[in-house]
């Protein structure tokens, strides 16, 4: 198929940024996003032009790397779909797409689609771990976990960091990530001798980091592509009241 593509160019940071039209051609409905890509800045460089320069690693939807707004929408339209999963076949031959970086205060563009995501490093540096030496692997099952608190550790802990959820919230609020971070070990007993100490430290990074509130738009749920819960921001919230109403 062929692909007319509006594509942001940004040199950094400093420099303002405008959608640059480019063509693909030849695009197999079995490539990748980030496929797709790589053939158009495979032509580009042969011209001699700069690539396209865009944030991947893993590209089996796992590391939260590939950080792009594809139509207006993070990780485009697909649902529970990175933009490294996403594939050609869910565009048709003729198609204009655009393409976008994350854009958020806190995630400055470092140069075209690349986004600095670094706050999120720094918010996890600041309560995202559990600090007490716990030794050698115990043995299966030493310490008994409810299944439901489990499973809900586990889904929590399926956030993949990508920023995804706060692209698409109007107010670029990182609730959703912060919370599936606090819940995933909130909501095990190895978690919880921390537990105060994390969210208010958290919390607090993230507020220094410029992210906005949550206002409950569900935005975040929509796009994330792990399907986190915004019930995770509830939990998150329930930690929070409960370490400010503790003295500890
Ligand atoms: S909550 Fe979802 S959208 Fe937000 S960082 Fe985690 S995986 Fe990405
Ligand atoms: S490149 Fe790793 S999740 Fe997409």
């Amino acid at each position: 198929m062929n692909l007319t593509l509006k594509v942001w160019r940004q040199k950094n940071a400093q420099h303002k940024g405008r959608l640059v039209t480019y063509t693909a051609t030849d695009i197999h409905e079995h490539m990748s996003f980030l496929e797709m890509l790589d053939v158009v800045n495979e032509d580009l460089i042969k011209k001699g032009d700069d690539p396209i320069h865009f944030d991947h690693d893993c590209r089996e939807g796992i590391c939260g790397a590939c950080s792009l707004v594809i139509d207006g929408v993070p990780h485009g339209k697909e649902h529970a779909t990175t933009t490294c999963q996403l594939h050609m076949r869910h565009f048709k031959d003729g198609d204009t797409i655009y393409i976008e970086p994350f854009r958020a205060r806190a995630f400055p563009v470092i140069k075209d689609l690349v986004v600095d995501r670094t706050a999120f490093d720094r918010i996890m540096a600041a309560g995202g771990f559990i600090s007490i030496n716990a030794g050698g692997a115990p043995d299966g099952n030493a310490i008994p976990i409810p299944k439901p608190d489990a499973d809900k550790a586990m889904d929590a802990a399926a956030c993949i960091g990508c920023g995804a959820c706060v692209a698409a919230c109007k107010n670029a609020s990182a609730m959703l990530f912060v919370a599936a971070k606090v819940s995933q070990f909130a909501y095990l007993p190895q978690g919880r001798v921390e537990r105060e100490k994390r969210v208010r430290a958290m919390v607090a990074q993230t507020d220094i980091e410029g992210f906005g509130g949550c206002t409950n738009q569900y935005e975040c749920e929509a796009v994330c592509p792990k399907e986190i819960s915004v019930s995770m921001i509830a939990k998150m919230n329930r930690e929070f009241f409960r370490a400010a109403t503790t003295t500890k």
